[in-house]
């Protein structure tokens, strides 16, 4: 079978990169150096499990091949390429992470470049397949699944080396959306172990867009959202390994923000006075709170409606009525 077939693959060539970054040239001069520079340990690089890809044409291929391993099911992982019908290497120069499932088991890999390459992209992940299905992956579930249960709360970030880094500061409660916006699988994934989700983001436009747009489907699948924003120019990696894992959580705690409540926030500075756009936000502001269930949370509903309509400076009960317009809808 293609699947079982295509894990054999992923953890031969995790060996593969692993011994490489441990035990190569490239891989000491290299590869360490710059995982190491960047502030992970070396228990960190092990139990994420992490490779080195070296600067070659074809070392992983040769040596896939060596091991009869299949063309088309090597190419199919996307560890292989095909250029000009010659099979070489995808990954060149880059940092490896492979992407563990709630069982343990690879199946995939992102690989970060080493070298700032204007031409390449930053970093390449593994092609949609029979294991890599993008819209259901959260990178560092399987290593997150104990401390979300035990916090009973998940936090989100954006990419591999958010993850890396709180992890290694003690905060295990951790996945990656991988740079784009929540999908509805990820979502449901989250909510077999907790409701309360904690987005942090970057702080730039981009990230608070991101999360923006997963809000209403969080709110219907009847998840707790909250929302914490790194300073300007940072990520929660580079944040955390600025200010220590101390800071950082203290941080965490004191500038969470109930995500409903923060929409309405950010959008109240656009409107202005323009008493158009005012009442486009009312029914936007009502529409998201009628996403939660009435029947599973009537308190929380309650809550939000009073605390938006004093923001917004309307009256409650027309606004109530006017959720309730949309539920029924
Ligand atoms: P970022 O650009 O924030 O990268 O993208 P990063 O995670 O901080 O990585 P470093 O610190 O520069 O090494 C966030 C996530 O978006 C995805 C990756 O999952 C990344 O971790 N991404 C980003 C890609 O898939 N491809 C890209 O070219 C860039
Ligand atoms: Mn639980
Ligand atoms: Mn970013
Ligand atoms: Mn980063
Ligand atoms: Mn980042």
């Amino acid at each position: 079978q293609v699947a079982e077939s295509l894990y054999i693959i992923n953890q031969f060539a995790q060996k593969f990169y692993d011994k490489q970054l441990f035990e190569s040239e490239e891989g000491q001069s290299i590869g360490l150096p710059y995982i190491q520079q960047r502030g992970f340990t070396e228990a960190t690089i092990r139990k994420f499990g992490l490779g080195y890809a070296p600067d070659k044409r074809d070392v992983f291929t040769k040596e896939a091949l060596a091991n009869h391993y299949n063309k088309d099911l090597l190419l199919k992982t996307g560890l292989v390429a095909n250029r000009n019908d010659q099979l070489v290497d995808n990954y060149r120069d880059r940092i490896v992470f492979p992407i563990h499932n709630n069982s343990g088991k690879i199946i995939g890999f992102g690989a970060r470049l080493i070298k700032s390459n204007d031409k390449a992209p930053k970093y390449i992940n593994t092609p949609e397949n029979e294991l890599y299905i993008k819209s259901k992956i959260l990178y560092g579930n399987y290593f997150a699944r104990q401390a979300i249960d035990k916090n009973d709360e998940c936090l989100l970030v954006e990419g591999y080396t958010d993850v890396l880094s709180l992890h290694q500061g003690g905060i295990e409660n951790v996945v990656a959306s991988g740079g784009t916006s929540l999908t509805l699988d990820q979502l449901r994934l989250i909510k077999k172990y907790t409701k309360n989700l904690t987005i942090v983001y970057d702080g730039d436009a981009a990230g608070v867009k991101a999360a923006l747009r997963g809000l209403d489907m969080a709110l219907e699948e009847g998840l707790n959202v909250k929302l914490v924003l790194v300073p300007d120019k940072e990520d929660p990696d580079s944040y955390l390994q600025k200010v220590g894992a101390t800071a950082f959580k203290a941080f965490i705690q004191e500038n969470k923000k109930d995500f409903v409540l923060f929409k309405l926030e950010l959008s109240l500075k656009d409107v202005g006075n323009d008493a158009a756009k005012k009442s486009e936000l009312v029914n936007q502001i009502a529409e998201t709170i009628a996403k939660i269930d009435k029947a599973e949370d009537f308190t929380k509903q309650q809550e939000y409606i009073r605390q938006s309509a004093q923001l917004l400076k309307v009256e409650e009960s027309g606004f109530t009525a006017l959720v309730n317009k949309f539920i029924r809808n």
